[in-house]
């Protein structure tokens, strides 16, 4: 079995000029132009393989195995990129796993059960407020009412979007039929600095972190920035950096390194130099390896934005938009993917990111297979993994494939 480097990395560089902004910058929000510019360009590649496509444009391409009844392997991982990305994200796991795909059948290898690469739709929350999209309905963590609750910024809903996208069928067939797969690997770019660190070429992940994100609102009192005196203010702005801070406190005493927190959105309104802000939309996200610590960073932040808000004179609002439990991986996965390290050098770790894995791992028994990124440097146009190291990854990801298709 030989993985072809020079079509992958042609194909890599493909995929990244779907996008919304200019090279090396990547973006590519679901069910844009782009994103549906790119399904195109990933189905036109797909040849050999069947296609099929859900309602909430999960895709699925099956290389069908000798005993096409069992329990198929899966592969996959997303396509679409935040604002101001680059292009490795996601992008190795679907580009890769086709490449592993093509690399076994040109080498003869004729599974047993079926292998299926997956497009999972919209990774990312940029567009939906929620990560998973597409992951959290194949495992039943989203539902069908879920296509009319979730809103777009312009307050299209899912649902809208989705059909308006040519993914009309019923949200109600999407989740995975319990068995659907015998096994889910996901190759991904660690999107941390370990691997690169360490000098060590592969990593096999044993557990993902729990992530939760809120969107938070401060009301306040606007006003003439140079007539309004101090005294008498009630700055939006100011409760909603207090937050921040207390939010960060919250993950740097945690006493793990694992705890994470990030205010990554802050609309203030009304936007102008000398208005005094009225309202602030916070968008923070919230991780840890471990759930209760989360919970306790989540509790923290309750209790600074009660305390903020009595303190300025505020009106604050908290919406979980999710708070996920972290993911353990499973044996028999990691167990493929170690023996398909043979003798390279490889490490155990933990995601700290979250993926698509997070979710399949509940209807499935998953894990995942990381490369090395420059510097740990991911969510940037700068992030870069070299085709060695993609290679690398691809190749092994393939041996797990064909090891537990044969199961
Ligand atoms: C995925 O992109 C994440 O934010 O972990
Ligand atoms: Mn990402
Ligand atoms: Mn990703």
């Amino acid at each position: 079995m030989e993985v072809n480097q020079a079509r992958l990395m042609a194909e890599l560089e493909r995929l990244s000029s779907f996008s919304e902004v200019p090279a090396p910058a990547v973006t590519r929000v679901v069910f844009t132009p782009t994103d549906l510019q790119a399904r195109a360009y990933l189905k036109s590649l797909c040849e050999g393989f069947t296609i099929r496509e859900d309602a909430v444009g999960n895709t699925f391409i099956r290389w069908v195995g000798a005993e096409p009844d069992l329990p198929a392997v899966g592969t996959g991982s997303h396509i679409d990129a935040i604002p101001n990305a680059g292009r490795y994200d996601g992008t190795v796991g679907v580009l890769g796993g086709l490449e592993a795909m093509r690399a076994l059948r040109e080498g003869g290898f004729k599974p047993r059960r079926s292998i299926e690469l997956v497009l999972f739709t919209s990774e990312e929350p940029t567009r939906f407020g929620i990560g998973c999209l597409g992951s959290r309905f194949l495992a039943g963590s989203l539902n069908a009412s879920d296509g009319d609750r979730l809103k777009d910024a312009n307050q299209a809903t899912l649902n809208q979007v989705r059909v308006a996208a040519g993914f009309a069928g019923p949200l109600e067939d999407v989740p995975l039929k319990p068995g659907y797969y015998h096994a889910f690997a996901e190759l991904h770019i660690e999107q941390g600095p370990l691997l690169d660190m360490r000098g060590v070429p592969l990593g096999v992940v044993t557990a993902i972190a729990a992530p939760a994100s809120l969107r938070i609102t401060i009301e306040g009192e606007g006003g003439h920035a140079g007539a309004v005196l101090m005294p008498g203010r009630h700055d939006a702005f100011l409760g909603a950096a207090e937050i921040s801070l207390a939010l960060e406190a919250a993950a740097k005493s945690s006493g793990a390194i694992d705890t994470v927190a990030t205010t990554g959105i802050c609309n203030v309104f009304p936007g102008a130099v000398n208005s005094i802000p009225s309202r602030v939309e916070l968008s923070v996200d919230a991780r840890d390896i471990d759930i209760e610590r989360r919970d306790g960073m989540l509790n923290s932040l309750a209790a600074a934005c009660d305390q903020v808000a009595a303190a300025r004179g505020l009106r604050i609002t908290r919406e979980v938009l999710n708070a996920d439990a972290p993911a353990v991986c499973s044996p028999m996965v990691i167990e493929a993917l170690e023996r398909a390290c043979g003798l390279q050098k490889f490490d155990r770790m933990v995601s700290r990111a979250y993926h698509d894995s997070l979710f399949i791992s509940r209807v499935a028994p998953t894990a995942m297979l990381f490369i090395p990124c420059r510097a740990g440097v991911s969510h940037r146009p700068d992030e870069y993994s070299s085709p060695e190291d993609i290679t690398r990854g691809v190749e092994v990801l393939a041996k797990a494939l064909s090891y537990l298709a044969e199961a």
